[in-house]
């Protein structure tokens, strides 16, 4: 089966812009291409959910003038977008400190997640101002507010409902983790629903990736053998995929 959500660490903006002897700010520039191309192939595939990490908590420590061109792109995507997202029927959701954002672009945000609301096809989620560490935290402090007001015990802490306090109490955890620029790390990104996530290392920057790199990611993901901690043989028939069945879906995506 196809992922039901796909996560990506969007990486090599920088790198890109510096092989093409331009600022490093083209990079995220060039980079926003690729977003709209992932985000309309991950929408005609039927993925379900796809999560961007946009910009990180650790982000804001960047020079102060490419902070302002990630900002500005964010509210350039979005108003030049929303016509597009909405026709492809695309839902946005934000996780991440979001009022740490300029005010600005938590308005745009805000009244771009209202405009799509209403639609049913694939869930983009951008992590702005997001790190896993610091999700897992303001969720243990949620959870520690509710203990001290008797609404839970100790004793009524499961992963499961631990989950429910994350950002991403909504969302499924990633079946796919790509991450682009050949770098191999999480870098604090959805640390907690990262348990069981497949991950694929794209070689090319961000602003050279494109569904192509993504079909392949797919078709490497579906020969992956998921086996959440069981062994091979106690994967039952209905589980597991035939090879045939593999290439199929491998054939009609990239036919796409
Ligand atoms: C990492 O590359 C990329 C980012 C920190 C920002 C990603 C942002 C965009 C692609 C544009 C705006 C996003 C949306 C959703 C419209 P890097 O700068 O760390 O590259 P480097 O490792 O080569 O320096």
């Amino acid at each position: 089966m196809l992922p039901k959500h796909v996560a990506i660490i969007m990486d090599g903006n920088g790198r890109w812009a510096k092989e093409q002897r331009l600022p490093r700010v083209s990079g995220h520039r060039a980079g926003v291409d690729s977003v709209r191309d992932i985000v309309q192939a991950c929408g005609q595939l039927a993925i379900p959910h796809l999560t961007l990490y946009a910009f990180s908590t650790e982000n804001w420590k960047r020079p102060k003038s490419e902070v302002s061109v990630l900002m500005e792109l964010l509210m350039v995507y979005l108003r030049s977008e929303i016509e597009d997202l909405n026709r492809n029927n695309v839902r946005l959701s934000a996780i991440g400190q979001l009022n740490a954002l300029p005010k600005p672009v938590q308005k745009e945000l805000h009244s771009s997640m209202e405009k799509l609301a209403g639609n049913t096809g694939l869930n983009l989620t951008l992590a702005l101002s997001y790190s896993g560490r610091w999700d897992i935290v303001r969720a243990v402090q949620t959870l520690a507010l509710d203990v001290r007001r008797g609404k839970l015990s100790p004793e009524d802490i499961t992963e499961d409902l631990f989950q429910t306090y994350l950002t991403t109490a909504d969302i499924p955890d990633p079946d796919l983790l790509i991450r682009t620029s050949g770098e191999m790390r999480l870098s604090n990104f959805l640390l907690w629903e990262m348990a069981y996530a497949e991950l694929h290392i794209a070689s090319v920057f961000w602003p050279e990736f494109r569904r192509d790199h993504l079909y392949q990611a797919l078709s490497d993901y579906l020969q992956r053998e998921r086996r959440f901690g069981k062994t091979s043989e106690q994967l039952t028939e209905s589980g597991s995929q035939s090879r045939s069945y593999v290439q199929k879906i491998i054939d009609l995506i990239t036919r796409q």
